[in-house]
């Protein structure tokens, strides 16, 4: 098995880069059927969507938009339990068939804080798509529309998600490695 490195700690590898292409292709043949005539506005959530929402919307053949914001929650391997909004929504929401496009539900913390700002400006119709969702992890339940992997509850690095900064930029997802 080949291990890779990322500052302090070593992740082996879990989903492939085609394996994670091939659902992210099937998600947007998926979100092309369902808003088809819709004009549909995805929000991407920064920063550990912004790969996952670069391939989806390039394989979206539907007239649609996108939008991005900045939340944080998480400190090293440990959601930090506070939500921050770093990069605030630029764009109407109201009437919208909005999107919401995320890279990971862990917790379930970081949506339980956004999406009830997204509902006050009463968009036409509001959905989820995650790239990863951790059940076993999830305090707070988020009614998830679109899932692309259900995974266990362990720390995950690359294809934009990341380990204190690094490893964002692996092309595949790598799961933490336990030593014995
Ligand atoms: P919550 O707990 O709010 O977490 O659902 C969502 C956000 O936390 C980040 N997160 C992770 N990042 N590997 C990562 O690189 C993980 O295993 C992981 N789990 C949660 C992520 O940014 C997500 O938006
Ligand atoms: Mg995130």
């Amino acid at each position: 098995m080949q291990l890779v490195q990322v500052r302090d700690k070593q992740f082996e590898p879990y989903l492939s880069e085609a394996v994670i292409l091939q659902k992210v292709k099937g998600l947007a043949a998926q979100l092309n059927k369902d808003y088809e005539g819709k004009k549909p506005l995805l929000i991407a959530i920064l920063n550990g969507s912004f790969i996952f929402a670069a391939d989806l919307f390039k394989h979206m053949t539907i007239e649609a938009e996108i939008s991005f914001i900045k939340l944080a929650s998480y400190k090293g391997t440990r959601s930090s339990g506070h939500v921050i909004t770093a990069i605030g929504l630029d764009t109407e929401v109201t009437n919208r068939h909005v999107i919401v496009i995320e890279d990971i539900i862990d917790t379930g913390k970081t949506l339980t804080a956004f999406l009830p700002q997204l509902y006050n400006q009463q968009p036409a119709s509001l959905k989820i798509a995650v790239l990863l969702h951790k059940p076993e992890a999830t305090v707070y339940p988020i009614a998830i529309d679109y899932c692309c992997f259900t995974i266990p509850d362990k720390f995950v690095v690359g294809y934009g998600l990341d380990y204190d900064g690094f490893g964002r930029n692996l092309p595949a997802i790598y799961q933490l490695h336990e030593e014995g």
